[in-house]
Parts: structure tokens; sequence; C-alpha cells
């Protein structure tokens, strides 16, 4: 055990521990040492260093023997701490906090790989993070509790502060899982279109884990599928999601206009003027049909001119949501939200690439997936809970999330709000990365558990430590972290704030996948082939075959 201090006193009202540093180069702000004795360890956490004169009434405590000063010198290296944990070694108990307290001379000491286990400090194990002691990255990796997903996270950073390289990791961890499969399933609506690169090394030749649904799949990628939204699966509650469409009157328009709709094709009312040979679905219907001969079928209700009004009107904002994106909206019904709800159940994750689609879409889409997702978890929980506990959490991961969160969307319903919310009973969550945690709703806040906290400017890092535990101390800090940096709180895991460092999606990788057994090259995570060994293997298949 490296000695590193000794303790001067504990203030009992600040709750705060002093100490002589004696080794200058391990001790740092923001790291963790522990007090040992004889029968206890005290971990400590460093919440400020700074030199006092030795020539003061601290100095006059100071044991000298036990430092290695050359003569005439005036200051001393001196820490303020906060006690994180009392361990007691005879009948190998702990207390968060502390019962007693460290006293004048005890040592101090850098901590060994045996105090991260569960008895003592007691992190997860998983290879997720580096505990930072400092700016140094320990070779200990931390995790979080499997069951923390339902609380959501929220991952906050300033940009390039490196949230979406531990967003990617995040999902590699929770994707990699254990023996039992994947810890949750889930979608990643990706603005940016830059998270299947870093994930589809967790596919191998023999299995999916992530599929990706882009405008422009990679045609020789059996995960890729081109990202297509049947127009039927809309409903009027999306799409006020993204037009202000009059709630007394358009909207329960659209909603009369489906059913009419779903009348017609069930062969319920009779399709005089061939409405299905003009429209496959009901949004078509709206944009396609005269009013004149329209309207008259609806009823009296719209029979008069507030009626065509009202049809006019929802046929241009219907028009104007549609043209934005043209080559997302498909005619035909397929059943990909069916689809996408039975992978996540499984633990799949769909990255679904917005970045060439307009804000307005990709919100619709979104709203569509969420509320989908959201429906069948709650639906599953309420009517068949045997089956419903077979499913793997489900998340929605969003970027920029303010889109979704800030207090006046949140006011207005929005659905990932909604899920935020609400989502932890059903096991829906929410994995919220977002550079201004201030521009997110409070009530959205208190209910985000784990909270990974990089680089931010100070008005941020004041906002975030005001609604997260532990981490108050760590204020004057966040400001200064390098990218991939960060203190990372899992209220469910840990009692504390741990800082962390990240590694980089490609060392994760490295550090978690095997090679291919037959390229010897390329990274897999499961045993076997690579999927691009798996791909020339389909080839040489298919070519004997013929
Ligand atoms: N864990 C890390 N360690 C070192 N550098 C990092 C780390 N994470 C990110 N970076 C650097 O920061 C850049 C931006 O990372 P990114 O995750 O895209 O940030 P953000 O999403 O916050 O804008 C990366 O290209 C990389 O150079
Ligand atoms: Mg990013």
């Amino acid at each position: 055990m490296n000695k590193v201090g000794s303790v001067d006193f504990f203030d009992g009202n600040k709750r705060k521990m002093y100490f002589f540093v004696e080794n200058e180069n391990i001790v740092e702000e923001e790291g963790f040492y522990k007090v040992e004795t004889d029968d206890k360890i005290f971990y400590i956490f460093v919440t400020n260093l700074e030199e006092r004169p030795i020539d003061s009434d601290i100095g006059s405590r100071v044991n000298r023997e036990d430092f290695a000063y050359d003569l005439g010198e005036r200051y001393i290296l001196y820490a303020q701490a906060s006690v994180l944990l009392e361990y007691r070694k005879k009948n190998n108990t702990k207390v968060i906090g502390y019962k007693t307290i460290p006293r004048h001379g005890n040592s101090v000491y850098e901590l060994e790989d045996i105090d991260f286990e569960k008895d003592r400090l007691g992190l997860p194990r998983l290879d997720f993070a580096h505990v930072r002691s400092g700016s140094q990255k320990l070779d200990t990796k931390v995790g979080f509790k499997k069951d923390s997903y339902i609380t959501h996270w929220l991952l906050s950073g300033w940009t390039c502060s490196g949230k979406t390289n531990a967003a990617k990791v995040l999902l590699g961890v929770t994707i990699k899982g254990d023996e039992n499969g994947s810890f949750a399933g889930g979608v990643i609506i990706d603005p940016h279109g830059e998270y299947y690169e870093g994930l589809k090394v967790l596919n191998s030749a023999s299995q999916t884990k992530v599929v990706h649904l882009t405008i422009n799949p990679d045609r020789s990628d059996k995960n890729a599928q081109s990202l297509s939204i049947p127009l039927a699966l809309l409903t009027p509650n999306d799409l006020c999601e993204v037009r202000n469409f009059n709630p007394e009157t358009q909207k329960p328009f659209m909603w009369r206009c489906r059913s009419y709709f779903w009348k017609v094709q069930k062969g319920e009312v009779s399709d005089d003027t061939q409405i299905l040979s003009r429209s496959k679905n009901w949004v078509e219907m709206i944009i396609n049909e005269d009013p004149d001969k329209f309207l008259p079928k609806l009823g009296s209700d719209y029979g008069d001119s507030a009626g065509r009004k009202v049809m006019d009107a929802v046929k241009r904002r219907l028009r104007s949501i549609i043209k934005d994106d043209d080559l997302i909206w498909g005619r035909e019904y397929t059943p990909i939200l069916k689809e996408i709800k039975e992978g996540v159940a499984r633990g799949l994750w769909y990255v679904i690439d917005v970045s060439s689609i307009s804000n307005n879409t990709a919100k619709l889409i979104t709203s569509l997936i969420a509320n989908e997702l959201f429906k069948d978890y709650k639906g599953m929980c309420i009517n068949n809970k045997a089956e419903w506990k077979k499913y793997k959490p489900a998340g929605i991961l969003v970027e920029e999330a303010h889109n979704y969160l800030s207090s006046e969307e949140a006011s207005k319903g929005n659905i990932i709000a909604k899920i935020a919310k609400e989502g932890r009973k059903f096991k829906v969550f929410t994995i919220v990365v977002e550079q201004d945690p201030s521009g997110i709703d409070e009530r959205v806040l208190k209910q985000i558990h784990n909270k990974i906290t990089l680089q931010l400017i100070p008005k941020d890092a004041r906002a975030l430590c005001d609604t997260t535990p532990y981490i108050g101390e760590l204020e004057k800090k966040i400001p200064y972290y390098e990218p991939g940096e960060g203190v990372f709180v899992s209220t469910g895991s840990f009692n504390f704030a741990l800082p962390v460092k990240f590694p980089m999606m490609k060392d994760w990788v490295a550090s978690n996948a095997g090679k291919c057994v037959k390229c010897k090259k390329n990274p897999v995570v499961d045993a076997g082939l690579c999927s691009e060994c798996g791909k020339n293997q389909k080839a040489k298949d298919a070519e004997a075959f013929m």
C-alpha cells in the first residue's frame, strides 16, 4: 500500500476531513483514497487541494518526519475530502457515509484493486468506463447494475466532450450483455448518421444485434434495410407532433377520415367513387379526394362550408409534411413497426439514420416508433404480465434531446417526455443525449437516475448539479474536463459521484472482441465469423449453387 498522506482532523460541522499530503505526485482533486487503520477503512474523495503555510497553526500539527521537504520549504499541500464509506474489517460490514470518524495521525493510502470489490466500494464490474482518480485513469473498470436501465440515462456534455462516443460504449455494453443476452433492446434516433459504424461490429455472420435503417442502405450488408415508413401507420396524434393542427376541428377530422378509410377497406361502406383505386391509406385519401364528393360521405357534420375549409387546410398541411421527405413514406403497408417492437423485446437495437431527412419528419418517425413501443409494453404489462416479463427493457436514444424534452415539449405531452416520466413502470426507458441540460424539463431530469456528465460550461454544470445527488462538489471541476472525462452518478448502482474516463469505442471493441476465425483480422464480439467473411461465404455458397 502506497501511503500518500496523514489525517489532520475531521470537521463534524462541515462533514469534511482534512489531511496533509505527503505524496504530491499522487494526490489530486477528484481523487479516491482511503484512510486505513487496524480495524477500519474509510474511503474518501478529495474535493479540494491547496497550499498552506507551514508557520500557521496547521503547520504546528504536522509531523515533519513524514515529509521529505527541503530545508526552508514554507508551504505544505493540504487536502479536504468527503468520506464516502466506512468499512469495518472485523465483521465485514459497511456504512454508507460514516458512523465513526478518522483520527489525527491516521494514514491515507492510494487505492488498490481490491478496494473496488463488492464488500467494499462495491462498484459493479462491467467493462464500461475506467475509474478516474483526478486526471489518472485507473485500470479498474466499472459499470452499473443491470436493472438501472429502467430509470433512464442522461449523457450531457458540451460539443466534442465525447457524448456520442460514450453513448456508443454504453450501447456496446448493453448489447454485449451477459449469458442471458443483451441487457436491453431499443431504438437509436441518429441525427448525424454516426452510430451504426461504431456498433455494427456487434453483428457477426450468424447473429444480428444491431439493424441499420437508412435511406441509402448498404445492399451488401444484410443488417441494413431501407428506412421506409408506411403512411398507413401514422395517426393524427403523430402528425400533431410536427405541425399545429387545430385540435377542435382538424384533428377530429383526421380521426374521422382515418376510421372512414378503414371501413372502406373492410368493405363496411360501399366504395362507389373508388377511393381505394386512388389511395392506399387515409393520409393519401385526404390529399387525393375531391371535397365536394368526399365530405357528404362523412355525414352532416362536414356538409357545410366550414367542413370544406377544414378539409382544405388539412390537405395542405399533410401535403407539406409528406413532400419534405417523399422517399421515406411508403404507400404500401409494411409491418416495420411490428418488426421493430418484436426485435426490441428480444434485445435488438435499431439505428434509425435520420441524417438526411428533415427535422420534422425525424420527429414524426421518433414519435411514431416511441408511441408504438410504449403502447405495446404498457399493454403487455397490463394484459399479459408473463409475456411482458420476458421482454427486455426497451430504450429510446435521442440526441439533441431538448427537441423532445424542453419544458414546452414536455407540457405539450411529447411522447419521449411521457416515457421519461412514466416509462419505468413498463420497462421503457430513454437515453437522453444533450449539450445543454438546462434546457430539459426539470420534472424529466428528476426521473433520470443514471447521469453521465462530461465537460459542461459553468452555467450548465450548475443547473445539472442542482438536480443531481452527490455531485455538488464537482460543479467547479466539470467545466475543465478533457474529452471522455466525466462523472457518473447511478443512484441504483452506487452511492456517490464517480469520476470516470470512457474508452474510445474502438478501444472498447478491441478489448471486448475476439478475432474472426476465418480472416483472423476483423473483430467479432461473439465467437465465429465476422460479417464481412460471412458475406463472402454467402456469395461463395451462391456461386457453388449455380
Ligand atoms: N473517451 C475519449 N477519450 C479521448 N478522446 C475522446 C473520447 N471521447 C471523445 N473523444 C474525442 O472527442 C471527439 C468528439 O467526440 P464525440 O463523441 O463525437 O463528442 P460529442 O458527441 O460530445 O460532440 C472525438 O472525435 C475524439 O477525438
Ligand atoms: Mg455527438
